[in-house]
């Protein structure tokens, strides 16, 4: 689609956005059901060579740095010329603030780094792993519910729920020990994480909500690297890597100025932005989806932190 087609197709979107809820016409809801291409996937970040034609340029630094001394824009390089390969600066005094949370006693005089080492140093490496299957809790977890849940049950501390200042701050704290590790999340064993995998994807790929998009329908070609509300959507391969992320200047509710993302709140911000209902942070869908984008990421470096957008807006221009 080129771009004049995919204005007039968003125009289109905008009429239906006028009628409160879309159905598919009688017959046609199993040719709509599904965004196409869940097929082609594959849970490695070589995967998107069958989506969006770019990974070339962005494989690692070295073609990264190749194609923008040839002078590609940023959508070329699936962004990450900036948000992978450029460390953010402001995102340094959130990592000082989880620091402070991880290394805070409680009132009995423990913390986060008395199990798990001054600043961290025990968990080094295993943010490329998370999502993963807590036996403990019985459920696939991403970081923000692990989080939640050792504040709770190991030091009692009931506020650093998912979505919270401290838990965001934590999360981006904790996910930069894993700052330079590869993806690795095994979705290919069968168990817990596999089936996650899948119903992640199948949500994924489902079309659904006012404007029966699919989360695919903007991040995959023909939509990834067209303008849609003044951005380009990117390939989902590979995003995973660089999150949590420092989003400023935006915020959502609960984040309370943090300027997190963490990839669920990420989640919920296109939900919201592209009329789905929103999922709840930690639940099983929400997790499903994050196991999916993951595991999209494997095999490319963690890259933390790294913000959402670049000082020079260079990149919108073409
Ligand atoms: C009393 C010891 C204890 C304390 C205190 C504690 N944890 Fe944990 N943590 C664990 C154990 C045990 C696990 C294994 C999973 C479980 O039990 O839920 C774990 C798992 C984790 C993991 C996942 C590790 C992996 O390999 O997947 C992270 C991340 C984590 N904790 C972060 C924190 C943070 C942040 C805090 C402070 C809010 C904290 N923990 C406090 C014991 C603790
Ligand atoms: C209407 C189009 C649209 C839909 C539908 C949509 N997104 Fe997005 N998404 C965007 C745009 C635009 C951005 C921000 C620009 C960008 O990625 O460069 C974005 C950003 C993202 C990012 C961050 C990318 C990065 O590099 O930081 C993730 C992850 C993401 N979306 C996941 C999803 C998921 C999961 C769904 C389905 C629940 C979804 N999106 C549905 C348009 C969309």
């Amino acid at each position: 689609m080129n771009k004049s087609k995919a204005g007039l197709a968003l125009g289109a979107v905008a009429a239906v956005g006028a009628i409160a809820s879309w159905q598919a016409p009688a017959g046609e809801a199993a040719k709509h059901d599904y965004w196409p291409g869940r097929e082609k996937v594959i849970p490695h970040v070589s995967g998107d060579r069958r989506f969006s034609g770019t990974y070339d340029n962005w494989k690692d630094e070295a073609s990264i740095r190749a194609a923008k001394a040839k002078g590609l824009m940023s959508h070329e390089m699936n962004f990450k010329d900036f948000r992978w390969l450029e460390k953010s600066f402001d995102a340094w005094p959130v990592l000082e603030e989880g620091k402070e949370y991880f290394n805070q006693p409680n009132a009995a005089g423990k913390s986060c780094a008395s199990c798990h080492g001054p600043d961290g140093e025990k968990l080094k490496g295993v943010y490329a792993n998370l999502p993963r299957f807590n036996a403990r809790l019985g459920k696939v977890v991403v970081g923000p519910t692990q989080i939640r849940a050792c504040a709770k049950d190991y030091l009692g501390i009931d506020g650093w729920k998912e979505n919270t200042r401290p838990n965001s701050v934590l999360d981006m704290y904790v996910a930069h020990l894993s700052d330079g590790r590869k993806v690795d999340v095994d979705v290919i064993s069968p168990g817990p994480l596999k089936e996650a995998y899948e119903r992640g994807k199948n949500l994924y790929f489902k079309r659904t909500g006012q404007f029966h998009f699919a989360c695919a329908s903007c991040h995959t070609p023909p939509t990834v690297g067209n303008y849609l509300r003044g951005q380009r959507p990117s390939t989902f391969f590979g995003d995973a890597a660089h999150y949590p992320i420092y989003h400023f200047p935006y915020t959502l509710p609960g984040d309370d100025l943090a300027h997190v993302f963490t990839l669920q709140h990420q989640i919920r911000s296109c939900q919201m932005l592209s009329r789905m209902s929103q999922g709840t942070e930690g639940s099983r869908s929400m997790v499903d989806i994050e196991v999916f984008l993951k595991a999209s990421a494997n095999g490319y470096p963690m890259s933390i932190p790294t913000q959402e957008y670049n000082m020079s807006t260079d990149y919108l221009k073409r």
